[in-house]
């Protein structure tokens, strides 16, 4: 039997499937900041990371991957289709995004997001050492906790939740609301992006539980109403790698390729550049439509300002995001038609990702970078640019419904539904004296240069063992 000292459980593992060059399959480390963050800490801790390997019955054994155990967990095309894009992605992905599209509640999702979690807390069961730390990630695994917890009380388990935790009014229409928040309670520190999102959840515990609270602490009691352990819900807003990005996006032929971006545009005047997942929180139509009025209004000229937005591919198989590519789709289609020229296009559409350095030269060869998502956990693209722009040039329209808006707040900050404010904000970017691009940038560099992802885990760790440390007798 495996024995890890550090667990990490995650839907995805942080893998791609790669071909080398004779042919063969191989797995190469994917590039994410949680991973970054993990790897020295896993690989000093005998680490293992639990999740699925992003295609349907790929029954694999656990492999190592430069210092990290790999476990991955199967799952097949129901399961697929039934817990990650039709429960994780068409229920919670929109009830805990302010319910922007409409979330879809089916009995059948329900149960086989259940066992799909039963079968991630068997998993981790299996790797985990005695006493080991077990940390579980994200929205796709909320029963997990509970689950290892009545399986396994010898561990010590952490929480992270990275997107938005809604108000109770909303979370309420969750048909199996008690059960996610108790799913929660089996770890010892359940962790939020921003305080509001910890709030959320300890009002919801205290309306949809018997539990009662006292601070940030959720206080658990036996059958005899004795305390038996507690919980603590706060906020641990994360980062991204912004050394590694910062270092990346001064290296030569990432500045080389920056310049040839600008030179492939037609060297326009001002770059404006959304990076999103084409996802319906992101507010890429709103963006495009405040966009398109500054054009018509002729306060752009679409001769000398040009938008590059990058959409890449995300949850292909969802209702709501064919409607969403089909829509944006077609308004970037309408404006090029209406504004652009032969040789001339006024909006960039890219659906494609793009390995690290193609982003951090896209960050660099814009002159304004548009974040307008309609609710956001945190958005670590916005973070990416500031990390990436050492020249202190460049500015940020940040979303204020965004995690990151509570603290890049030298951002131009806009509400994405207001579209004459987000017009006014955009203007104000596009014609901004150097002055003051550069006032801004070293005040958003500071933050976001002293607040890496390492420190976020690290904080986050230290938390967990505090609380688990000092959990009260057992009975
Ligand atoms: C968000 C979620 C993550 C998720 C990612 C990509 O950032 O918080 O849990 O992994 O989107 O989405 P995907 O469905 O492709 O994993």
């Amino acid at each position: 039997k495996p024995q890890h000292d550090l667990v990490v459980v995650a839907n995805r593992l942080p893998v791609d499937l790669r071909l080398d060059e004779s042919g063969n399959a191989t797995w190469k480390r994917a590039p994410g900041g949680l991973v970054t963050a993990l790897a020295p800490l896993m690989q000093s801790n005998e680490g293992a990371w639990v999740g699925w390997p992003g295609m349907a019955d790929l029954a694999i054994d656990p492999f190592d991957s430069d210092g990290i155990w790999m476990v991955p967990v199967s799952l097949s095309e129901t399961e697929i289709a039934e817990y990650y894009e039709g429960f994780s992605n068409d229920t919670l992905w929109p009830l805990y995004h302010d319910v922007i599209a409409r979330p879809s509640f089916h009995r059948e999702w329900w149960d086989t997001y259940r066992e799909v979690n039963e079968h991630f807390a068997s998993m981790a069961d299996y790797a985990a050492a005695e006493g080991a730390t077990v940390w579980v990630h994200d929205y796709q695994l909320q029963l997990v906790p509970a689950l290892l917890r009545a399986a396994r009380p010898d561990l010590r388990i952490g929480y992270f939740h990275h997107i938005p935790f809604p108000p109770l009014e909303i979370f309420s229409q969750l048909p199996w609301r008690r059960q996610i928040v108790e799913g929660l309670l089996g770890a010892d520190l359940v962790g939020f992006q921003r305080s509001g999102d910890a709030a959320n959840f300890l009002r919801s515990v205290r309306k949809l539980t018997d539990h009662t609270t006292s601070g940030q602490l959720v206080e658990i009691d036996d059958a005899e109403d004795r305390l038996v352990r507690q919980v603590k819900a706060s906020a641990f807003p994360i980062s991204i790698d912004s050394g590694q990005f910062d270092k990346l996006a001064q290296t030569a032929s990432v500045r080389a390729r920056a310049a040839e971006i600008r030179e492939e545009l037609g060297n326009p005047d001002c770059i404006l550049l959304g990076v999103d997942r084409l996802d319906y929180t992101k507010g890429i139509l709103h963006r495009i439509k405040a966009f398109s009025e500054l054009l018509r209004d002729g306060d752009v000229d679409p001769a000398k300002v040009t938008m590059v937005q990058v959409a890449s591919p995300s949850r292909e198989n969802v209702d709501a995001y064919q409607q969403l590519r089909d829509e944006v789709e077609v308004q970037v289609g309408r404006i090029n038609g209406e504004f652009g020229g032969i040789g001339r296009t006024v909006i960039n559409y890219l659906h494609h990702s793009y390995p690290m350095e193609e982003m951090a030269a896209f960050y660099l060869a814009s002159d304004v970078m548009l974040v307008t998502s309609l609710r956001d956990g945190m958005n670590l693209v916005a973070k990416e640019y500031v990390a990436a722009r050492s020249d202190d040039r460049g500015v940020l329209v940040l979303s204020e419904f965004t995690g990151a808006a509570e603290e890049l707040t030298a951002a131009l900050l806009i509400n994405p539904h207001d579209i004459d404010g987000t017009k006014a904000q955009v203007l104000a970017a596009i014609n901004m004296p150097v002055t003051e691009q550069r006032r801004r940038m070293r005040r958003l560099r500071r933050r976001v240069l002293a607040d890496d992802v390492a420190k976020w885990s690290n904080r986050y760790l230290a938390t967990l063992t505090d609380v688990a440390t000092s959990q009260p007798e057992r009975v």
